[in-house]
């Protein structure tokens, strides 16, 4: 099962949600898990070199050949981190995906590029948003939620904003944060299986 974390913009979470989606895979304890690092800047690559996700085993893939090809070849649960920017790597590996997910940020600039992404994804393939880095009980969220509801739009998550995330590879997986992305990985599977 290939998910892959998508959104054309930069410093939404892309990075921080695929690690936690890997290490939500590796929980179940049931099947290999992959991370594929598509993103040439690296980020889920230098997260593991200080913090490796137990159960997590993770491959660089900086362009549309090394992403095809680690596409090729896998089994178990693959998670792949994208790119803002490559178009390549980031159509190539949506092509391949059995379900998206896209992270954004509640309110302002954001839907707009949500939708570049989703263009982007073959019309097959389900997708789902997930909203990092979230101020729960501001009025902003909830809108958000609204928006993406009325829009027909999945919400396959909202993360609370965190320090212990934020922290990203100076700290472990933090506990709530995994939490909330295993049920992310849940309904990212069960829209994947339909
Ligand atoms: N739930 C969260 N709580 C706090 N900070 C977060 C959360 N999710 C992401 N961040 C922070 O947001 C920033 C951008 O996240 P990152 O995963 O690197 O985005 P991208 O890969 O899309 O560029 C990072 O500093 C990350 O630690
Ligand atoms: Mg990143």
């Amino acid at each position: 099962m290939h998910i892959v974390v998508g959104n054309v913009k930069g410093g939404v979470g892309k990075t921080t949600t695929s690690v936690y989606l890997a290490a939500a895979a590796a929980a179940r304890g049931r099947e290999p898990v992959l991370l594929v690092d598509s993103d040439p800047q690296g980020s889920a690559a230098e997260w593991f070199e200080q913090h490796p996700v137990e159960g997590v085993e993770l491959v660089e893939s900086p362009s549309e050949r090394t992403v095809v090809r680690a596409l090729a070849n896998s089994a178990g649960i693959v998670v792949v981190d994208t790119p803002p920017g490559d178009e390549r790597i980031v159509r190539a590996a949506l092509r391949r995906a059995d379900a998206v997910v896209i992270p954004t940020r509640a309110g302002g600039v954001e839907p707009s590029r949500v939708l570049a992404t989703l263009e982007m994804t073959p019309e097959d393939i389900p997708c789902g948003v997930v909203v990092c880095a979230a101020r729960l009980g501001t009025n902003d969220l909830d809108a958000t939620v609204e928006d993406w509801a009325s829009a027909k739009v999945p919400v396959w998550g909202v993360i609370p904003e965190r320090v212990g995330i934020a922290a990203g590879p100076a700290a472990r997986i933090y506990r709530e944060g995994l939490e909330a992305y295993q049920e992310v990985l849940r309904r990212a599977m069960r829209a994947a299986r339909r």
